[in-house]
């Protein structure tokens, strides 16, 4: 092969590869975002600029959590559009898309982060003595904790103390991303009572909450029972004096309900007698 002859093969490869390039740039739709991610700011304005769209743009809307926003919907046929969120919180995090409706649909993902949010599933619960508690809290918000932990809180408030998983048998603890249990083995009513905090953090920061465990006796656990069995003596009891008090009384009440019979018996008698009579005539 020629030297020149190379140098136009050489050229010929650019040629096709440049052109092919050109190719992929005019038909691939590119969404600019601004920002790329939302970390710690108390309020954002998210947007996106997009460039080579394949097809008229019909409009477009933004999404949070693949959940339409309807108030960012437009109808307006520019390709640039702005999200503002006033105020970031754990309600407002998540991850956010705007869409421009082209042919076909094109979109782009703004991840907007904040502190999680933790709530106890009950604020109080209730053990009974040597039975097993069980203490949820839930997490929400973006991104969800990617860790926990639980606490007991010291009689006088002052301190905390962490639990950790397995000690003694006495704790378990089993997490999700949106959900840690708790579970306290065989309660005691001096050690086990009292409060109990759950703390879930992620990248942006850290939430609690905070649950108060009581613990009942045994013997507390059946006064329930020990009432409804007081009840039932006492009503017996009742019927049977009332039953005993009223014998009397229905003895008169059969006196004088038994006149009437009587009356219609006599009653009776004279029409068998008439007819007796009225036969015998
Ligand atoms: C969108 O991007 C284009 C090209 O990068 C740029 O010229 C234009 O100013 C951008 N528009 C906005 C509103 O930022
Ligand atoms: C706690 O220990 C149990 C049993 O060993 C295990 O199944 C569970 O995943 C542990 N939980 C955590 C949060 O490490
Ligand atoms: C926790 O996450 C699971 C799986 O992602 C989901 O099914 C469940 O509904 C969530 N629970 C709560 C309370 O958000």
């Amino acid at each position: 092969m020629t030297r020149s002859g190379s140098v136009w093969l050489f050229g010929g490869i650019i040629a096709v590869l440049s052109c092919f390039f050109q190719a992929d740039a005019r038909t691939d739709a590119l969404i600019m975002t601004e920002p790329s991610e939302v970390n710690n700011k108390t309020s954002a304005t998210l947007s996106c600029n997009l460039t080579n769209p394949s097809s008229e743009i019909k409009g477009h809307y933004w999404t949070r959590n693949g959940k339409v926003i309807d108030a960012s919907k437009s109808d307006i046929k520019v390709p640039y559009t702005e999200y503002q969120i006033g105020k970031i919180d754990y309600h407002h995090s998540g991850i956010y898309a705007c869409v421009f409706q082209t042919e076909p649909q094109v979109n782009a993902t703004i991840e907007v982060k904040a502190a999680p949010h933790v709530a106890a599933y009950k604020h109080s619960e209730y053990g009974n003595e040597n039975d097993r508690a069980v203490l949820v809290c839930v997490g929400s918000g973006y991104p969800l904790p990617t860790d926990w932990s639980w606490y007991k809180v010291s009689e006088d408030g002052n301190s905390k103390a962490a639990i950790s998983n397995g000690t003694d048998d006495k704790y378990e603890i089993k997490n999700t991303p949106n959900k840690t249990t708790l579970y306290i083995n065989n309660l005691d009513i001096s050690g086990d009572m009292g409060k109990y905090l759950c703390l879930g953090i992620n990248d942006q920061g850290s939430a609690e909450d905070e649950i108060l465990l009581r613990v009942r006796s045994r013997l507390a656990a059946l006064w329930p029972f020990l009432g409804i069995v007081a009840e039932v003596i006492i009503l017996v009891t009742i019927i049977f004096i009332y039953e005993k008090r009223r014998k009397p009384d229905d003895i008169a009440d059969d006196e004088d309900s038994g006149s009437a019979p009587l009356k219609s018996n006599s009653a009776t008698n004279h029409k068998d007698k008439n007819v007796r009579q009225r036969n015998s005539n």
